[in-house]
C-alpha cells in the first residue's frame, strides 16, 4: 500500500529515518570490495536488525550473517536467512535448549569458550538427534580461549563430544579501533599492523588444529573499521562488518571510512526556545530516542550531530531522557521546526524503534519494521 505520507517532514517525531540511496551506496561500496578478494562478507545484524536489509546484503554477495544474540538470530532465520553465526557465548540451560530447538529448522552456529557449556550443548543435541554447530571464539578483547596451545587443547576436547559439529574459529579485536578524540591521529597502516598481529595468532592456531587432523571450515574475523585489511588476510573466510550500512558519524573520522555515508538519522522537532536562555534550544529527541556513544575506556561520551549546514553552527550539547539539548546559533530555529540528528552510535539507536521510515530524497518510500528490535537475549 502506498504511504500516505509523501514528505519526510510530514512525519511525526521523533522518527527514525533511513536514506535509501545512501544505504544502497554503502552496501554497493562494500560488495564491490568483496568482489575483488577471497573472503566473503558476513554482515553483522546488530546494526540494523531489519531482515529486508539482510536480504539486500545477501543479494549483493554476502554469504550469510552474524548476530550477537540467539534471539536476534531467531528473527533472521525466520526471515529465511541461512548461514548465521552468533558471535557470542550462550551459557544458561534455556539458551542451550533454544539453540538446539533452532538447529532443527535453522542454519545457525554459536560461539563457545567453555567446556561445561559445550558438554551441555552436546548432550541436548544428542537427545534431540541433531548436530549442533559451534565455533570457538579466540580471545582478544572480551570472551574466548587463548590462541595456540589452550585453543588447540579446547578444540580437541570439543571434537570428542558427539553432539557437536566444530565449524572453526572466530575473533573480534575491536581494540584496533581508536577512541574518537585520537581517531584522526591513528593511520590506516598503524591499525592494519595491530590487526594483523591479532590475526597472526588466530591463523597459527588454525594451523595447529588442522595439523592435529581436525578441519577448520570457518575463520571469521574483522569488522567495518578493518574490512579492507581483514579482507586481504590469508585464510580468512568471512568478515563480520556491521556499522558500514549506516555509518556512525564518529566512526567515519577513521582513515578509510569516509567512503561510507551516514544513512541513518532521527527526525526531531524543536519544542522550546526559552527566551531567557539565549543560545539554548530543546528538541523532542532525548536518550529514549537516540543513543550516545561511549568510546575509549567507556568514559568518553560522544553525542549525535545536527545534520546538514545547521550542524556547523549548532551542536547537541547533551541528551536527557526526553529532550535533546542544543547549543549555538539557535536563533536560526523556531519552535515547530523539524531537524535531523545523525547518531553517534547507530546500533543502539535502531534498537529504540519499532519501524524505520525509508526516504529517497525528501520522499517517504517505505516503512520497514525493525523486527529484531528488543531481541537482546
Ligand atoms: C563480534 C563482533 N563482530 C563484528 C562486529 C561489527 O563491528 P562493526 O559494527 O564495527 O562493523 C562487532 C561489533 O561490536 C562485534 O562485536
Amino acid at each position: 500500500m502506498p504511504s500516505k505520507i509523501i514528505n519526510k517532514l510530514d512525519l511525526d517525531t521523533p522518527a527514525l529515518i533511513i536514506d535509501l540511496d545512501l544505504l544502497e551506496a554503502n552496501i554497493k561500496t562494500m560488495s564491490d570490495y568483496f568482489a575483488t578478494v577471497k573472503p566473503k562478507l558476513r554482515p553483522h545484524m546488530k546494526t540494523h536488525k531489519i531482515p529486508k536489509i539482510a536480504h539486500m546484503q545477501i543479494d549483493a554477495g554476502a554469504i550469510g550473517v552474524t548476530c550477537q544474540k540467539l534471539g536476534e538470530a531467531d528473527v533472521f532465520a525466520q526471515a529465511g536467512i541461512k548461514n548465521i553465526l552468533v558471535s557470542n557465548q550462550i551459557a544458561n540451560n534455556e539458551k542451550i535448549r533454544h539453540f538446539i530447538d533452532m538447529t532443527r529448522w535453522a542454519d545457525v552456529t554459536v560461539g563457545v569458550d567453555d567446556l561445561e557449556v559445550a558438554r551441555k550443548i552436546s548432550d541436548e543435541a544428542l537427545a534431540a538427534n541433531v548436530a549442533a554447530k559451534v565455533a570457538v571464539e579466540v580471545s582478544a578483547i572480551r570472551c574466548g580461549i587463548e590462541p595456540h596451545e589452550p585453543a588447540l587443547k579446547f578444540v580437541k576436547q570439543l571434537a570428542r563430544l558427539k553432539g557437536l559439529r566444530f565449524m572453526g574459529l572466530w575473533v573480534h579485536e575491536a581494540g584496533t579501533t581508536p577512541a574518537i578524540d585520537v581517531a584522526s591521529e591513528i593511520s590506516w597502516q598503524k591499525r592494519k599492523d595491530a590487526h594483523y598481529k591479532g590475526l597472526d595468532a588466530v591463523v597459527e592456531t588454525k594451523h595447529m588444529i588442522e595439523e592435529s587432523g581436525i578441519p577448520v571450515e570457518i575463520f571469521s574475523a574483522g569488522y567495518t573499521g578493518t574490512y579492507d585489511m581483514t579482507g586481504e588476510y590469508p585464510e580468512v573466510t568471512d568478515v563480520q562488518a556491521g556499522s558500514y550500512v549506516f555509518m556512525d558519524w564518529p566512526y567515519r573520522q577513521l582513515e578509510g571510512m569516509e567512503k561510507f555515508r551516514a544513512a541513518l538519522s532521527v527526525l526531531t522537532t524543536v519544542i522550546s526556545l526559552p527566551a531567557h536562555k539565549r543560545d539554548i534550544a530543546y528538541t523532542d529527541c532525548g536518550l529514549k530516542n537516540i543513543s550516545s556513544e561511549h568510546t575509549g575506556d567507556y568514559t568518553k561520551i560522544v553525542f549525535p550531530k545536527v545534520k546538514g549546514e545547521l550542524g556547523d553552527v549548532i551542536r547537541v550539547k547533551g541528551l536527557s531522557e526526553e529532550h535533546g539539548h542544543l547549543q549555538g546559533e539557535v536563533n536560526k530555529l523556531k519552535v515547530g521546526d523539524k531537524i535531523e540528528f545523525i547518531p553517534s552510535h547507530n546500533c543502539t539507536t535502531t534498537s529504540r524503534y519499532d519501524v524505520a521510515h525509508v526516504v529517497s530524497g525528501e520522499r517517504v518510500v517505505g516503512a520497514w519494521p525493525i523486527l529484531a528490535r528488543g531481541k537482546h537475549y
